[in-house]
């Protein structure tokens, strides 16, 4: 996939998450200049944001391989043992979608984590057998999309915790320039910005984005990334002035007009535009709290008269109003 050739390799190609950045520069310095593997690390926050580009930053920059898998992969405790054996010292075993462990395989990462010990029974009945091997040094990096969602235990035996923001749009901006250049894109800064501008605060979207745009101008302009023609082409995807897609109005709307605005239960909401709990907690709504859209409160999710006034509507119009 063409995502390769874009993506970062190295903590000084990263832009943005500046806070992230200093420290792991620090911790990695650190780790090296003592010949010691990287303290495992949890890496959360929102789809899209460099969870994954940032794991395989950290074994670049420890200059040792990276082993990938995922939580729902990992279905038993064999699976995680596999991958546990088949690391170097010094190694990072990359689990995507942490908080998805099945609690069998999560258990037998304890151990594994803090003292570099399997511990697993294989086998069944009479001829079972527990099994304790010596594991290398290894560094485990985890992502997810809500530390919380993370059982306590889990949680404890990271020593490095890093939480990713939604980027700016400057920073989007140089992101979107940075992308162009490498796919051979002619890009005006006006036209990156107005990428950026419409990207969520996620550089997922703004890289797509961007290739649609891309599509756009060598069919309708002359192939050249201007702030027009982002404009026409954004449009036309139905992306709004402020980033919002089809499912962000969705939702918004979908409050507004069957709930008055809220409070309403996410499962009330995810019941009414038929869409996964998991998809509104961990996709939309994130984004649209952060831009003041709306707000989850102890009694529900509520739109805030910021989501009035972006559909040209006012609170007054609903019957419960946020103050
Ligand atoms: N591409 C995607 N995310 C990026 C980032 N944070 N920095 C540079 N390029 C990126």
């Amino acid at each position: 996939h063409v995502d390769h050739a874009i993506r970062p390799q190295r903590l000084t190609e990263y832009i943005g998450q500046p806070r992230v950045r200093e420290q792991l520069d620090i911790f990695i310095s650190a780790a090296r200049q003592r010949g010691d593997s990287l303290d495992h690390t949890l890496i959360f926050g929102p789809p899209g944001l460099g969870k994954t580009t940032l794991a395989n930053i950290i074994a670049a920059e420890m200059d040792v391989d990276i082993k990938s898998t995922s939580g729902p992969v990992l279905e038993r405790a064999g699976d995680l043992a596999a991958m546990l054996t088949n690391l170097q010292a010094g190694d990072v075993l990359f689990i995507d979608e942490i908080h998805r462990l099945p609690a069998s395989v999560e258990e037998v990462l304890y151990p594994a984590m803090e003292d570099y010990q399997l511990d697993i029974m294989i086998g069944e009945g009479p001829a079972a057998r527990s099994i304790k091997l010596d594991l290398p040094a290894f560094t485990l990096v985890g992502a997810t999309t809500r530390a919380g969602l993370l059982t306590s235990p889990l949680r404890d035996r990271f020593g490095i915790v890093q939480r990713l923001e939604f980027y700016a749009v400057e920073e989007l901006t140089e992101i979107v320039v940075r992308s162009a250049h490498l796919l051979g894109v002619e890009a005006d800064r006006d036209g990156a910005a107005e990428i950026a501008r419409r990207a969520r605060g996620t550089p997922r979207i703004a890289n797509r984005l961007l290739r649609r745009v891309r599509d756009f101008a060598e069919v309708r302009g002359d192939g050249r990334l201007s702030e027009d023609i982002a404009d026409q082409a954004l449009n036309m995807l139905h992306v709004d002035r402020h980033g919002l897609d089809h499912m962000d109005r969705r939702l918004l709307m979908a409050m507004i007009e069957k709930f008055d605005g809220g409070p309403v239960g996410v499962d009330s909401l995810a019941a009414a535009i038929s869409e996964e709990r998991d998809t509104i907690e961990d996709v939309l709504e994130p984004y649209l709290i952060q831009q003041g859209f709306m707000m989850r409160t102890a009694r529900g999710r509520v739109v805030t008269r910021l989501a009035y006034e972006h559909f040209g509507l006012t609170p007054s119009d609903a019957v419960a109003s946020v103050p």
